[in-house]
């Protein structure tokens, strides 16, 4: 838009607030002249009543006589009177017996009200017109004896003042009215032109230099409102971080040969590392436990994102694990300080187990974690409990991970990779016994809006205690803008949307997106070629399967994975496409997790109810439509399922990424399967070719099974060579790589700031 059309409209915004107001103060005006002439008009009546009265005597004397006589005795008292252009005095029935000055000349035009005055016996005004002059007629009644009307005195005035008074006035006020509104539509127009136009304009420029130029400048100053700035502020944030992504990405592409894998990883985080060479990662959960089953140790790796996201970084980089020891022979597995190499099998990096009370378990991680952060951050509509005995006790649990990070970072520097929301303590602790370590902290689920965040009532400590890392890592660009609007509005800090980073209490930390992924299915110990088919056969013929499509879940058992509506969704497909029955299976593998609490507990038995009753309504002897297989499945039949199934569906009510998505298409090597997938799983966001569903919608999630069930090969293939080619360039390596080069980098951050900071003082 040109300068000239917004002046233009400046102007005509400030014409038409003017005409408005010129149209009100006008009337005003009018309506002021009007009643200022009424005023004058009575006073020339009561001047003609006052001049009346004081011939009315000699007039009625005169009336008494006749016509003549009468004529003769009034001639000579109305000439004395001067001041008024003259009277008259007529018999009641219009006879004129006296008339003195210029009304002898228009006598007649007093009539009307002569005739008015003697027919009510009371006084009579009227305004009349001669050689265009104004004239005020007063006719009074006069009495005889017998107080019958004898006659009627007229007192005739010139009134020319008071229309030339009214006229003078009109000219006064309008002449106001006229200097208000030309003030007004200045004034309008200036202050339109000034407040909103200008900075719009420059908010416009601004804007296409961002888009045109990649300028990298803050927003301009001046912004009529608080939203619009804030809002500008974080648009210029995100479009600054999409530019780095794409930056980064096309560097990507230039080292394209160069694929993200172990070695790869490993050269970075070594160069990252520096001479310190020391890594360290700390988590709530372990990688490897160690359980009892028929008196015999077994080793199983727990099901979840933050485990299958970590453990392959860890084999690639070495360092050090510290995790709460929670499997029931962890003590019996490990040394006497709770440290053990692992893989067991082929040793890589060492776990340090530490011990939690039950007391601490219960307060820490059931109580404060799972019952108040997890459904906090969840939008599962699952309401949080916040106890004061379980914030005590995270707060304790959280010093006890830190203390055991600080004995693992002795010597000088070090980076230390604190996973989620149960440490959300750590940071801080860390960062202030050890200002030279570096401190990632990675949080793996979603952060929620701050009207959400602000509901609890630790909120501000665990802020306090995130923002001693050096950088905060999340999934999504939406989650960081989240936490930073959290941040913004809950505690005193230093907010730098341009560059995603806060300063704390004189530290500043980096806030970025880093979507988690997953290795390739070739690096892990899992059967491939015959013996995959062999074990795939196996576990057909266990289930069931071999004349079925499959479709399956893997999850753990939680309220946030949307088991209840994958469920139903699936009995809806069979209820609307009756030919799949006999034809279709879903096979849930679902491992069992936090039962301690009552909500899981529920949601366990609530699903073998479901399951029960959309089997009891459609299975047949020979095939049942929902395989519920509530257990901890290992790896290999993980795999196995997810080689085989030509369908996965995630249907997650709100997930931070979802790694069983990537694990699928990863599995997909014949490129040949279906995603399904949930559009509150962050998976959806680099998984656009899956099938996305609305998890509430039972409806459409029924049609998208369906649609995945009949869609052609070559589609099936094309979506997903696509998600594959996503998965393999953004891999797991890649992500750690990316997390440690960033971390490492605000090392340098750091020392500028102070720098400018000593410099500026
Ligand atoms: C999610 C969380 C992890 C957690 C995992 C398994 O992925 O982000 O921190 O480890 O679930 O849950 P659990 O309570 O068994 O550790």
């Amino acid at each position: 838009m040109t300068a000239q059309s917004q002046l233009a409209r400046s102007l005509r915004l400030g014409l038409f607030i003017a005409a408005v107001v010129g149209s009100v103060s006008g009337m005003f005006a009018w309506y002021q002249v009007r009643v200022e002439r009424r005023i004058d008009m009575s006073d020339v009546t009561r001047r003609g009543e006052a001049l009346a009265e004081q011939l009315m005597s000699p007039v009625e004397t005169a009336l008494a006589m006749p016509d003549p006589d009468a004529h003769a005795a009034l001639w000579q008292r109305l000439g004395g009177y001067h001041r008024v252009i003259g009277y008259a005095v007529f018999r009641p029935d219009g006879r004129l017996i006296a008339a003195n000055g210029a009304v002898v000349e228009f006598w007649e035009r007093l009539l009307h009200a002569v005739h008015l005055a003697a027919k009510s016996d009371a006084n009579a005004v009227e305004i009349t017109r001669f050689k265009g002059n104004p004239l005020h007629l007063l006719a009074v009644p006069c009495e005889a004896g017998d107080q019958s009307v004898a006659g009627v005195l007229v007192v005739v005035q010139d009134v020319s003042f008071v229309e030339d008074r009214a006229n003078a006035r009109l000219i006064h006020y309008g002449f106001w009215v006229l200097m208000i509104t030309l003030l007004t539509a200045t004034l309008v127009g200036i202050a339109n032109w000034l407040v909103y136009e200008r900075p719009l304009q420059v908010l416009a420029h601004w804007m296409r230099r961002l888009r045109t130029e990649n300028a990298d400048e803050a927003p301009p100053p001046g912004l009529p409102s608080q939203l619009l700035r804030s809002e500008t502020r974080r648009l210029a944030a995100s479009l600054h971080a999409a530019r780095v992504v794409n930056e980064s990405r096309s560097g990507e592409v230039i080292r394209a040969e160069e694929a993200w894998g172990r070695d790869r990883l490993r050269a970075q985080a070594l160069a990252a590392l520096g001479e310190s060479r020391q890594l360290v990662v700390v988590s709530n959960r372990e990688p490897y436990m160690h359980q009892l089953e028929d008196g015999k140790v077994n080793v199983v790796v727990p099901a979840g994102g933050l485990v299958a996201g970590l453990d392959p970084v860890l084999q690639a980089c070495g360092g050090v694990w510290i995790a709460h020891g929670s499997g029931e022979a962890d003590r019996q597995a490990s040394d006497a300080q709770g440290r053990l190499e692992v893989p067991p099998d082929d040793p890589r990096y060492t776990l340090k187990r530490i011990w939690l009370t039950r007391e601490e378990e219960q307060g820490y991680y059931y109580g404060f974690s799972n019952e108040g952060l997890w459904p906090l951050c969840h939008l599962a509509h699952e309401r949080p409990v916040f106890r004061a005995t379980d914030w005590e006790l995270y707060k304790k649990t959280n010093e006890r991970f830190a203390r055991a990070v600080l004995d693992e970072v002795k010597g000088g520097g070090g980076m230390v990779l604190v996973q989620d929301y149960q440490l959300a303590l750590v940071p801080r602790l860390i960062k202030e016994a050890r200002p030279d370590v570096r401190i990632g902290l990675f949080w793996h689920i979603p952060w929620p809006n701050s009207e959400v965040f602000r509901i609890c009532p630790y909120g501000q400590s665990l802020l306090a205690g995130i923002l001693g890392a050096d950088l905060l890592g999340f999934h999504l660009q939406q989650y960081c803008n989240n936490f930073l609007d959290t941040v913004d509005r809950l505690i005193e800090s230093r907010m730098d949307w341009d560059h995603f980073a806060v300063e704390f209490k004189g530290h500043v930390s980096q806030v970025q997106p880093f979507p988690i992924s997953v290795q390739d299915w070739a690096e892990r110990k899992v059967p491939q070629g015959d013996e995959l088919a062999a074990q795939i056969s196996e576990l057909k013929s266990k289930y069931k399967l071999h004349n079925s499509y499959v479709a399956v879940g893997v999850d753990r058992i939680d309220y946030t994975k949307g088991l209840p509506e994958r469920f139903r969704a699936v009995g809806r497909f069979l209820d609307k496409y009756p030919q799949f029955c006999g034809r279709f299976t879903f096979v849930e593998l679902g491992a069992p997790s936090r039962t301690h609490i009552p909500r899981y507990r529920d949601l366990l038995a609530e699903l073998e109810a479901i399951a029960d009753e959309i089997n009891w309504k459609f299975e047949t002897d020979s095939w049942k439509p929902i395989h519920f297989v509530a257990a901890h499945h290992d790896v290999r039949t993980v795999h196995a399922f997810l080689s085989m199934a030509p369908m996965c569906i995630v249907s997650s009510l709100h997930d931070g990424m979802n790694l069983v998505a990537k694990e699928y298409v990863a599995a997909q090597s014949s490129c040949d399967g279906t995603l399904v997938l949930s559009e509150f799983a962050g998976a959806a966001r680099e998984l656009a070719d899956a099938l996305i569903v609305n998890p509430y919608d039972t409806e459409q999630f029924a049609e998208a099974i369906h649609q995945g069930v009949v869609m052609g090969e070559a589609e099936r293939r094309e979506r997903m060579q696509r998600m594959r080619q996503v998965v393999e360039e953004r891999n797991i390596y890649r992500w750690a790589g990316d997390f440690i080069t960033k971390l490492s980098a605000t090392r340098g951050q750091e020392s500028n700031n102070a720098t400018a900071a000593s410099g500026g003082a």
